[in-house]
């Protein structure tokens, strides 16, 4: 065995066999296929003068999960915040080409009603100074969906999907900062969870965790797959290969191979993917 076949090898031990067959079977025929959720033709996206994204073309299914990978500075947040119109923040910062969210541009989308359909989990948990009930009420009254027993009712719901229910059921008037760094990041996905997005976000969440954290938020990707479309950043490609049903590889501001997970990890049709994924570079 070659030094990149022992090294591709470890990876694929950890395709998910569940998945990987999942996958094959709706590649196969073509109408066995999810829908696209979103699809992005000829993204390119520039700060200022300076181009990050070139002519990214890719269609994410719906209710399935991405994974998005790649090394550092290879422009996945930037994809990820123009899904959601995140970087109109900042300052020069620009999108070109089409983003069809469902059949609808997203450059064309009330902000408020992109926000409200595509929600987003950041890299570090960021909760509000407010308690954990209030953490996760926020969203659904600044948007109009629930309030009284309702919103209680929601609230619970919301935790219980992103599996922190039991642990904070007993203390939902403590603030938020009580909770670890891995209880907080569940409470960011919970609080995405609350207004009922049909995509959530997710850039590199498990970057700041620890293994049993990150092992939590693996399992309730899975829980919440059936309810919304996941596309997940992330560094660690054995999770990549773990929880995803498709896998995306970025480099240099390229979208270089786009397919099913276990065709990127154990076939993939480029050099650089191959050599990403072995661990030549990264
Ligand atoms: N606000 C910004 N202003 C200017 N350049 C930026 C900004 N944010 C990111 N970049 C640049 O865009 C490129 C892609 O960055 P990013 O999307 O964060 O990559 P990744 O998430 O893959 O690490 C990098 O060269 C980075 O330095
Ligand atoms: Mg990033």
């Amino acid at each position: 065995m070659t030094e990149a076949s022992v090294a591709r090898a470890k990876v694929t031990e950890n395709v998910n066999p569940e998945k990987s067959q999942q996958a094959a079977r709706e590649l196969e025929p073509e109408r066995a296929q999810p829908a696209v959720k979103i699809k992005a033709r000829n993204i390119d996206f520039f700060y200022g003068t300076k181009q990050v994204l070139y002519g990214i073309s890719a269609e994410i299914r719906e209710r399935k999960i991405t994974a998005l990978i790649g090394p550092s500075g290879c422009g996945k947040t930037t994809f990820l915040r123009t899904v959601n119109r995140m970087y109109e923040t900042v300052k020069n910062a620009r999108a070109e080409g089409e983003l069809l969210l469902d059949t609808e541009s997203v450059f064309d989308l009330a902000l408020p009603n992109l926000r409200r359909r595509v929600g987003m989990v950041f890299q570090k948990p960021n909760p509000f100074p407010k308690s954990i009930f209030e953490n996760v009420a926020y969203g659904p009254r600044v948007h109009g969906l629930a309030n009284g027993v309702r919103l209680v009712e929601l609230v619970e719901q919301s935790l219980r999907g992103a599996a922190l229910w039991d642990e904070v059921k007993d203390s939902l008037n403590k603030s938020a900062f009580s909770l670890s760094g891995g209880q907080q990041q569940r409470l960011s996905i919970a609080r995405a969870l609350a207004i009922d997005p049909e995509v959530l976000l997710l850039d590199e969440p498990c970057s700041a965790l620890d293994p049993i954290s990150t092992a939590k938020i693996e399992e309730l990707l899975f829980t919440i797959e059936g309810r919304c479309t996941l596309v997940i950043v992330t560094h660690n490609m054995a999770q990549a290969a773990r929880v995803a049903d498709y896998t995306g590889f970025f480099l240099m501001g390229k979208l270089v191979e786009f397919n099913d997970t276990k065709t990127i990890f154990t076939n993939p049709a480029k050099k650089e993917t191959e050599d990403y994924i072995t661990g030549r570079f990264g």
